[in-house]
């Protein structure tokens, strides 16, 4: 099994519910480390960006308003097979569609606000923690 990183994002309408503590057990108990982290409140241009390879989908400008509404919790996590075991955590992305216990099924409302980003591939996490995180911010144990 290869370890991974990946690059996780709390949204908005996670955030605004309180439930990092209980988002960040379920990494924990997955056995993914945190290995770097921060809350930020981002900027149109850098959700756009962050979005970019989405521009042309119908949901694009509706998915940069919803990530530029609040603070958002952004964090790295390392662990054996990371990139697929984060999204496993997460459910699908539709929160209807979700398995049940999966954060978006425990946590989000709806296709928009569905509380959890996860990278869905290694060199789009290798891509995505550098948009936040320089390396020396981040801490692999
Ligand atoms: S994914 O997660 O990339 O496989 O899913 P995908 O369907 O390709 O969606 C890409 C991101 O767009 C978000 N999304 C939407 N936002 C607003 N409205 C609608 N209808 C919608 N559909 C999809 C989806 O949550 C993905 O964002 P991230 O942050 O990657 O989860």
């Amino acid at each position: 099994m290869a370890v991974e990183r990946t690059l996780s994002i709390i949204k908005p309408d996670a955030v605004a519910k309180n439930v990092i503590g209980q988002i960040y057990s379920r990494f924990e108990a997955a056995g993914l480390n945190i290995i770097a982290a921060r809350m930020m409140h981002l900027s149109r241009r850098e959700a756009e960006a962050f979005y970019a390879v989405h521009r042309e989908r119908p949901f694009f400008k509706d998915l940069v308003e919803f990530m530029i509404s609040g603070p958002v919790m952004v964090q790295v996590l390392e662990g054996e097979n990371a990139i697929s075991k984060n999204r496993e955590l997460m459910g699908a992305t539709d929160p209807r569609k979700a398995e049940k216990g999966t954060i978006r099924a425990d946590f989000a409302a709806s296709i928009d606000a569905n509380a959890v980003h996860g990278s869905d591939a290694p060199e789009t996490a290798a891509i995505e923690i550098a948009c936040f995180f320089p390396t020396l911010a981040i801490f692999s144990r």
